[in-house]
């Protein structure tokens, strides 16, 4: 039950990450600043509400799965999720509820762009270490060979 719990709770909080990443540079790229300014209002609302929780629940149901063990996969695990959790609480949160407004009120300025491009950087290595995270579960589950 808790692997399911946590499995689910991962998928849903790595692909939040991936559609808010993709989401942003398509708007940016193609669209104007109503449609920038809209999908910025999806990612805090309900995007963060359930972004949050689930990577909580990942972290929670993953470390609880572990209990004491350290080393290997279970290890390399332990280490990344710091980074992911630091990540998100210290740029991925902060910069998505300020870019949400500025874009509210039709600030694009050179800020607005550099917050922008740091949100993309840690949004990608988030992505990164999320996806190597589900690779190490899956060879701990023995859903891929771990590879010689
Ligand atoms: C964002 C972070 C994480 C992601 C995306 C993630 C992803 C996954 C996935 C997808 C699985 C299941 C694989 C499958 O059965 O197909 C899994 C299993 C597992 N994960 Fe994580 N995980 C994360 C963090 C952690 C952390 C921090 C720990 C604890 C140190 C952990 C411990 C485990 C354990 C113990 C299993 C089950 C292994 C088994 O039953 O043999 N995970 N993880």
């Amino acid at each position: 039950m808790k692997l399911l719990i946590h499995k689910t709770a991962a998928i849903i909080a790595t692909l939040c990450v991936i559609t808010f990443l993709l989401s942003t540079i398509i708007s940016e790229l193609f669209f104007n600043t109503e449609v920038i300014a809209q999908v910025k209002r999806l990612i805090v609302m309900p995007g963060l509400i359930i972004l949050i929780p689930a990577i909580a629940l990942t972290g929670a149901t993953g470390f609880s799965m572990a209990q004491n063990a350290k080393g290997g996969l279970i290890g390399k695990k332990r280490k990344r999720m710091p980074f992911i959790g630091a990540n998100g609480v210290l740029i991925l949160v902060p910069s998505a509820i300020i870019l949400n407004h500025w874009a509210s009120i039709g600030q694009f300025d050179m800020t607005f762009y550099l917050i922008q491009c740091l949100e993309i950087f840690a949004g990608a290595i988030n992505i990164t270490l999320m996806s190597l995270n589900i690779r190490d579960g899956r060879k701990m589950t023995g859903k891929v060979r771990s590879g010689a």
